[in-house]
C-alpha cells in the first residue's frame, strides 16, 4: 500500500479524497496549502502526491519542483481546475508524472492514481533489476554439470593457481573468468582482459608486456603492458591458442617467474598476478600439431575447467532465456517482455550451437524487433527453425564437423548483409568469425 499526500485548499476536496483513499488502504496525508505540503514533503516520504494547481502563497507548480528535487522517485499528479493545454504541458515539464482535470469522479482519480503506482512498482522492479544485473550474468544452474563447474572454480578461486578454460565459443568463459576473480582474495585488485587473437604479434607483445619509446615505429613514449596492469590482481588471457610461437616463449617465462621485459628494455619487471587463460580450441590437439607449446600447454593446464555447451544443460535454458530476455528489455527501455509457449518450445528445443551467445543475441533481437510485449516464435530468428530440418537431411552425409561448420557459416555469409549480422546469427564474435573465415579460406 502507498503512502499519498493530498494538496487541496479546498476542504471537502481534501476531506473525500482522504476517505476514498484510505477506504483503499493507502495511507493519506493531507495539506491545505503548498508551505505545509513543501514541509511534509521535507520531513516525510511519500509515494505520490495528489496536489491543486492554484493555490494562495505556493502553486501546484512550484510544489511539483520541489517535490522532485526532494523526493525524485516520488509521483505527483496535477488536480487543475484550469483545463488548458498549456497548463498540463507545463506541469509535465516541471516533472509531474500526470494531471486530472475538476470536476473528476473518484472512478477517474482512482484510475489514474493506481496507474502511476502501477508504473512507480515498475521502476522500482526494474531499478532493482538494474542493480542486480549489471553486467554481471546469471550463474544459478540446475544442471549438474554447471553445478559441478561452478563447485570447482570456486575452489580454484581460494588459489592462486593458474586456471584454463575450455568449452565451445558462447559458453560463458569470460562470464566465468570474472566471477573466478570476483570469488579470490584478489577481487578488490584490477581483473584485466588481454584478447590474443585481435592484435598483430608486435601490437600484442607491446599490449601484453609493453614497451620503451622507440623500441619500434609508432613506440612514441614508454607504455606499460596489460600484465603490469594486473599486478595484484587478475589477468585473463582470451584465445590463448592464437599466441604466436615466439610470444608463446616469453609468456612462458612470465608463467614460470611472474616477471618479464618491456619491449626495447632490459629491466626486469616482477608483476603478482594470477592467470586464467581460455581457448576454445582443443589445447591438446595443437599441442599434438605442433601450433602450441607442450611446456606452455602444462603450465597452463594446472586446474582446467571445461565450460559445457548450453545442448549439454539444457535444463537451463529456459531460465537463462527468461533472465536475458528480462535484461533485454531493460537494455533496450522496454516494458517487461515475456515468452509466448510457441517462443518457448522454440528455444527448449533448437541446439543452440553458438550457445549463451547465441541465445542471448536472438533474445536481444527480439526484444529489439518485436511488437508486443510477448515474444512470439515469429520473433526468433529463421536459423532456429531452419536447422532442425537439414540436420536431419545432412546426418546422412556423416560429414565432419569442420566441414559443417565451414558450410554452415559459407551459407550465413551468403544470407547476410554485413559481417557483424553474420556473427550475429552464428552466435559467435566477429574476431572468431573472421578467425573461422580465414581458416577456412571463406572469401
Ligand atoms: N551464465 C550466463 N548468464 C548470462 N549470460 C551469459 C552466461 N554465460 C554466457 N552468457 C552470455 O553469453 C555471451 C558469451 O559469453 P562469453 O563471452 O563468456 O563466452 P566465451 O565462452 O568466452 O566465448 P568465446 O569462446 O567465443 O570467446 C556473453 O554475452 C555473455 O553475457
Ligand atoms: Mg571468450
Amino acid at each position: 500500500m502507498a503512502k499519498l499526500l493530498i494538496v487541496d485548499d479546498e476542504r471537502n476536496i481534501r476531506r473525500s479524497l482522504e476517505r476514498f483513499f484510505q477506504s483503499l488502504s493507502h495511507t493519506v496525508v493531507t495539506a491545505e496549502g503548498g508551505p505545509q505540503a513543501a514541509e511534509l514533503i521535507a520531513t516525510q516520504p511519500f509515494d505520490l502526491i495528489l496536489t491543486d494547481y492554484k493555490m494562495a502563497e505556493v502553486n501546484g507548480l512550484e510544489l511539483i519542483v520541489e517535490a522532485r528535487r526532494r523526493q525524485p522517485s516520488c509521483l505527483v499528479i496535477l488536480m487543475t481546475a484550469y483545463a488548458t493545454v498549456e497548463n498540463a504541458v507545463a506541469a509535465m515539464k516541471a516533472g509531474a508524472y500526470d494531471y486530472v482535470t475538476k470536476p473528476f469522479s473518484l472512478d477517474q482519480i482512482q484510475h489514474v492514481v493506481e496507474r502511476a503506482l502501477e508504473f512507480k512498482g515498475l521502476q522500482a522492479e526494474n531499478q532493482a533489476l538494474r542493480e542486480t544485473i549489471g553486467d554481471a550474468p546469471m550463474l544459478e544452474s540446475k544442471s549438474p554439470a554447471m553445478k559441478h563447474l561452478f563447485e570447482l572454480a570456486h575452489q580454484a578461486a581460494q588459489s592462486d593457481a593458474t586456471i584454463l578454460l575450455t568449452g565451445e565459443s558462447g559458453t560463458g568463459k569470460n562470464v566465468l573468468s570474472r566471477q573466478i576473480h570476483r570469488w579470490s582474495r584478489r577481487a578488490a585488485g584490477p581483473f584485466v582482459v588481454v584478447n590474443c587473437t585481435t592484435l598483430s604479434e608486435e601490437l600484442l607483445e607491446s599490449e601484453l608486456f609493453g614497451h620503451l619509446r622507440g623500441s619500434f615505429t609508432g613506440a612514441i613514449k614508454d607504455k606499460p603492458g596489460r600484465l603490469e596492469a594486473a599486478d595484484k590482481g587478475t589477468v585473463f588471457l582470451d584465445e590463448i591458442a592464437d599466441l604466436t610461437p615466439r610470444l608463446q616463449a616469453k609468456f612462458l617465462r612470465f608463467v614460470q617467474e611472474q616477471s618479464f621485459e618491456r619491449v626495447g628494455s632490459d629491466a626486469v619487471i616482477r608483476v603478482d598476478a594470477r592467470i586464467i587463460a581460455a581457448s576454445n580450441r582443443d589445447l591438446e590437439a595443437e599441442v599434438a600439431q605442433r601450433h602450441f607449446r607442450e611446456d606452455l600447454f602444462h603450465r597452463l593446464n594446472v586446474i582446467t575447467l571445461r565450460v559445457p555447451a548450453l545442448r549439454e544443460r539444457r535444463e537451463d535454458v529456459l531460465a537463462l532465456a527468461g533472465w536475458m530476455l528480462r535484461a533485454a528489455a531493460i537494455r533496450n527501455g522496454r516494458p517487461a517482455m515475456q515468452l509466448s509457449a510457441d517462443a518457448a518450445a522454440a528455444i527448449g528445443k533448437y541446439r543452440w550451437p553458438g550457445n549463451a551467445r547465441e541465445l542471448r543475441n536472438a533474445l536481444e533481437r527480439a526484444a529489439v524487433l518485436s511488437r508486443s510485449d510477448i515474444i512470439g516464435r515469429d520473433d526468433l530468428p529463421d536459423a532456429m527453425f531452419r536447422e532442425s530440418a537439414e540436420s536431419t537431411a545432412d546426418a546422412h552425409h556423416a560429414a565432419s564437423l569442420e566441414d559443417m561448420e565451414r558450410e554452415h557459416i559459407r551459407r550465413v555469409l551468403s544470407e547476410t548483409a554485413t559481417l557483424d549480422e553474420a556473427a550475429a546469427t552464428l552466435g559467435i564474435n566477429v574476431t572468431t568469425l573472421w578467425r573461422k573465415r580465414k581458416r577456412y579460406g571463406i572469401e
